[in-house]
């Protein structure tokens, strides 16, 4: 009888709670044996390590979840593939090109497997749309319209920082990375992108992209996280026999939430084919890189709401441009601040 496989959660103050409870509904199934958190963790009964070779070396799990900051990410990845363990690594994987090849190259030479924490790519939406007949996919519009506080961006020493976080690549990385699967979209391509600012933050809180591929449909994306009005994360996949509708956070398929959601890491202890490989995530971190590597984003004026600055109508902004195949400025005025 082989015996129980054993995991360890590295980052576990943060979302990595949330890993914890998700291991644990595992029952059985798995064994958590340590954790890696640099901060104080009062009460744990669990090893905690603040160094996670040290974790990897005395306890050598056969999986471990990563859920530090992104900058971190190569390096515990790579310790932990060479300790022998398969990942699940939460999104954005890595933050350039160059750190995806070299983790991808680590895991060809040690045949380890790297799941990465893109839940979306879960979801029953997507092979119930590829059965779909819309023909030859032309356009895929994303709309998302969100609330956070200011506190959102002084959460954590990397918030709003540059080069690490931003609205595109951390909470609308979903939708990025949804919009990209759901297209099979690849590079080469033309972006045309603009950033913007409400708060006194380095990154964008609203942003508007176009993707126009080699081949393949084009990719539009509208987001803010400074509106009072909430868009969930919609996208609209139009092909050449017709349209449909997804919203990605609900599992929703044209009005109707389709049930049978698989869980990342069910899915990497089972030894299935992976929904998220971090081979799948190329194209979302070029696109990544990219928008990081930016100009900085314009500040807009917004006005004072709860602990926080909102954008008035910005929600009708991002509707019209995800119908538009259009950026923001193309649909409207943003308020820039003089
Ligand atoms: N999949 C999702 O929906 C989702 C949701 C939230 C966050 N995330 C991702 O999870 C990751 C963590 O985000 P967060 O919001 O929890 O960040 P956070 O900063 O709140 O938490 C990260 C934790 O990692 C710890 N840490 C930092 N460096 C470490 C190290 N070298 N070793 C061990 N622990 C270390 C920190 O002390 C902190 O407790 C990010 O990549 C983020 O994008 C994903």
């Amino acid at each position: 009888m082989s015996a129980t496989p054993t995991i360890a959660l590295i980052g576990a103050s943060g979302h990595g709670r949330r890993h914890r409870q998700n291991i644990a509904a595992l029952g059985d199934r798995v064994r958590l044996v340590a954790l890696g958190e640099v901060q104080p963790m009062f009460g744990e009964e669990l090893p905690v390590y603040d160094d996670h070779r040290l974790l990897l070396a005395e306890h050598k799990p056969d999986y471990v979840v990563i859920c530090t900051p992104p900058h971190t990410h190569l390096g515990i990845a790579l310790d932990a593939v060479h300790a022998g363990a398969d990942l699940l690594l939460e999104k954005p994987p890595v933050l350039d090109v160059a750190a995806h090849e070299r983790l991808s190259a680590a895991l060809a030479a040690t045949g380890r497997r790297c799941q990465v924490g893109f839940q979306a790519l879960g979801s029953p939406t997507l092979p119930a749309l590829a059965a779909l007949d819309l023909g030859e996919l032309r356009h895929i519009a994303v709309a998302g319209a969100w609330w956070r506080p200011l506190s959102y961006w002084t959460r954590s020493p990397w918030s709003g920082r540059r080069a690490v976080d931003g609205a595109l690549v951390n909470p609308f990385a979903h939708a990025l990375m949804q919009a990209l699967a759901i297209g099979g979209v690849r590079p080469p391509w033309t972006l045309e992108l603009e950033r913007f600012r409400s708060r006194d933050i380095e990154v964008e809180d609203t942003a508007a992209l176009r993707l126009t591929p080699a081949e393949g449909p084009v990719v539009t994306v509208a987001v803010t996280l400074a509106s009072t009005e909430f868009i969930a994360g919609d996208i609209t996949v139009t092909g050449t026999r017709g349209t449909a509708h997804v919203v990605y956070p609900e599992d929703r398929l044209d009005g109707a939430v389709l049930p049978g959601r698989v869980s990342l890491l069910e899915n990497l202890l089972s030894g299935d084919p992976l929904l998220a490989p971090l081979s799948r995530t190329l194209p979302f971190t070029t696109l990544a890189e990219q928008i990081m590597a930016a100009p900085d984003p314009v500040p807009l004026a917004g006005v004072a709401h709860d602990d926080g600055v909102a954008l008035p109508g910005i929600a009708d902004l991002v509707r019209a441009a995800a119908a538009r195949h259009a950026l923001l400025s193309e649909v409207g005025d943003l308020p820039c601040a003089s």
